[in-house]
């Protein structure tokens, strides 16, 4: 293994700490195309779990489409929450009536990303993932903004 010298090694860890969107070194940061990479890639969502309350193909209602399946992460999975953990991330899957995928929507917790409206970057990508709209859609937040004691999140309940 290579040598870093420690001025270094010390200088990229306080560089970690002090920045505050960076919440974890091997987290994407607040952009379209690394989350994509990170949800396709690096830790694929379909090895991820469902919420408990949330298993498998859903019903679901507009904007989203009539099928749904809700992929979760595990620091979403094991947030005592709400709110959850820093770096949690839900990926919806979202299905026509004849189960073709449609579109992907993804909340992701991002440290002081956008902090009035529970620092959640907003994503929806087609299929190939491309992301229109994304970032801080107002859409997104109005409406699930209606469960912000939820931590905006609205098809699972925390006990
Ligand atoms: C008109 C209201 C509405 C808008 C606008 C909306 N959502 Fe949702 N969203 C819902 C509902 C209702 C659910 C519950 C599942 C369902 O019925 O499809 C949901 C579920 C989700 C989930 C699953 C996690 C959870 O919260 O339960 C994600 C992820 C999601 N939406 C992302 C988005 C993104 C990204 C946007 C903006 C591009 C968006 N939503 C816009 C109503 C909305």
């Amino acid at each position: 293994m290579k040598k870093v010298p420690i001025t270094i090694g010390v200088f990229v860890v306080t560089a970690c700490l002090l920045s505050g969107s960076v919440a974890f070194a091997d987290m994407p940061g607040a952009n379209p195309e690394e989350l994509w990479n990170y949800i396709t890639k690096v830790s694929p969502y379909k090895e991820w779990s469902f919420w408990p309350d949330h298993q498998g193909m859903q019903p679901g209602r507009a904007p989203h489409g009539p099928l749904h399946k809700v992929y979760v992460n595990d620091r979403a999975l094991k947030s005592p929450g709400p709110p959850v953990q820093y770096g949690a991330i839900e990926v919806k899957e979202n299905y026509s009536k004849e189960k073709e995928l449609k579109a992907i929507t993804v909340m992701y917790k991002v440290n002081g990303y956008n902090p009035v409206d529970g620092d959640w970057f907003w994503v929806n990508y087609t299929p190939e993932g491309e992301a229109e709209p994304f970032g801080k859609p107002s859409g997104c937040i109005l409406c699930h903004g209606t469960r912000v004691d939820n931590d905006f999140i609205i098809v699972h309940e925390f006990k």
